[in-house]
């Protein structure tokens, strides 16, 4: 066995807008189970969110500029075919509360069908970001609410910068 086949990525893949403490908390939860993970933003042609992908690609890597073993990138397309070209063994996600279940697994079983070979796997975010959501960060920045327990310092700037 080479050191690279024992060498495990996990891509924790999302649209991240904006990326939240409890994004956080999963992906330091996720670099302590996995050797690399990639924060993977998701692109959406179709869907025009709060910050552009480049906006959070910037964001989350001023983010996660002290992780070592954190990288962030995008992709657009189909996730499992994405997954197979990095060769990453997992796709994590995050699970809050009972209601993403439905969602989650149903996103589950369809990307295990299609890649058997990526296992998703799901991490419980800590009771403290239970009830933070990016549409709920959206909302209250929509009506000019403080977003500072919602969000890291740099997501929080960024916010800041688009409400001037
Ligand atoms: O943060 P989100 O919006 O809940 O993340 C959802 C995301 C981006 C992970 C999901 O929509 C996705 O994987 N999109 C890419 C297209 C795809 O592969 N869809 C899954 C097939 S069910």
């Amino acid at each position: 066995m080479t050191p690279e086949s024992t060498h495990r990525l996990a891509l924790y893949p999302g649209s991240f807008d904006p990326f939240t403490y409890g994004h956080l908390d999963i992906l330091e939860r996720a670099r302590r189970v996995f050797d690399h993970v990639e924060v993977t933003i998701a692109v959406n042609s179709e869907k025009r969110g709060l910050f552009t992908t480049e906006e959070r690609l910037d964001i989350i890597r001023e983010c996660t500029e002290d992780m070592s073993n954190v990288s962030v990138q995008e992709f657009e397309g189909l996730l499992v075919d994405y997954a197979r070209s990095r060769g990453a063994v997992a796709l994590v996600r995050g699970l809050r509360q009972v209601s993403d279940f439905d969602y989650e697994f149903r996103m589950a079983f369809a990307n295990r069908r299609l890649n058997p070979d990526v296992e998703t796997v799901f991490l419980m975010t800590s009771e403290d970001h239970a009830l933070i959501s990016a549409t709920v960060v959206r909302e209250i920045h929509h009506w000019k609410g403080d977003i500072s327990s919602f969000v890291p310092p740099p997501v929080a700037r960024a916010l800041e910068k688009k409400r001037n």
